[in-house]
């Protein structure tokens, strides 16, 4: 079985822009995007700007947009060559980035420095969920707004994602579980959505987790004493 790290560096390096090919992938206006993108966008631009952590950056969309609406944005990114396209795609944007090309297993995340922490499609290839969720939380300020997506066990895993390890969770699973306590502005699940976003694989379709919270405390490290 390939790597994580092997299967994205192939998939970057075969492909100019693997993930977000639409032109509207840098648009700041809510209304250019998906209902959850548009969401997420929506509400980084009204408490904007401030810090953001972005990890498993991809080709860095997210934390490009983040960047045009004035936060400061660190991208962990595992795949050198999506880093490489991060650091060219941000500067043909004229913001700028910090990019580390680390693995969100061990990147050293800080604490209490980011108002914004988004986890887009990352957590399907993390299989200790709750480690990167409690760093990703410690990293937080109170109230920080947390984006997260992943594949759901809705429906099996196609075929082609199999050739990484890939771990979804189920719906009010281990993410959703964490975050109970927290204020939940979005959740939202999709099933057997048909996938168009990956040139070269035949057609699939993929269900996805997707919830937007207000990360108020790390709930399972500091439990309520009874
Ligand atoms: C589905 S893509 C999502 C990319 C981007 N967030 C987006 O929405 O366009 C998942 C990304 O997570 C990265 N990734 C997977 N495992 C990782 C890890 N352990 N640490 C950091 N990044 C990782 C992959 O290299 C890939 O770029």
């Amino acid at each position: 079985m390939e790597s994580v790290r092997e299967f994205f560096d192939h998939q970057y390096r075969r492909h100019r822009r693997y993930w977000w090919r639409e032109d509207n992938r840098y648009s700041l206006d809510p209304r250019d995007h998906t209902a959850f993108n548009g969401q997420a966008l929506r509400l980084a631009a009204a408490r904007g700007p401030g810090r953001a952590l972005d990890v498993g950056a991809g080709e860095g969309a997210d934390s490009i947009r983040l960047a045009k609406l004035g936060y400061e944005v660190d991208a962990v990114e595992l795949s050198a060559v999506a880093c490489e396209k991060i650091e060219r795609f941000a500067h043909a944007e004229g913001v700028r980035l910090n990019v580390r090309n680390e693995s969100a297993h061990t990147a050293r995340l800080g604490q209490g420095r980011y108002d914004v922490v988004v986890l887009n499609g990352l957590l399907h290839y993390i299989d200790d969920k709750e480690d990167l969720l409690h760093r990703a939380s410690r990293a937080s300020i109170f109230g920080a707004l947390h984006v997260i997506s992943l594949f759901s066990t809705a429906t099996p895993l196609p075929y082609e994602h199999a050739a990484v390890g890939v771990f979804p969770d189920s719906e009010q699973g281990a993410v959703e579980r964490f975050y109970q306590g927290n204020r939940t502005l979005i959740r939202m699940y999709e099933r057997a959505k048909p996938e168009t976003s990956h040139p070269g694989f035949s057609e699939h379709v993929h269900s996805y987790i997707k919830l937007i919270a207000n990360h108020s405390g790390d709930q399972t490290c500091h439990p309520q004493p009874i």
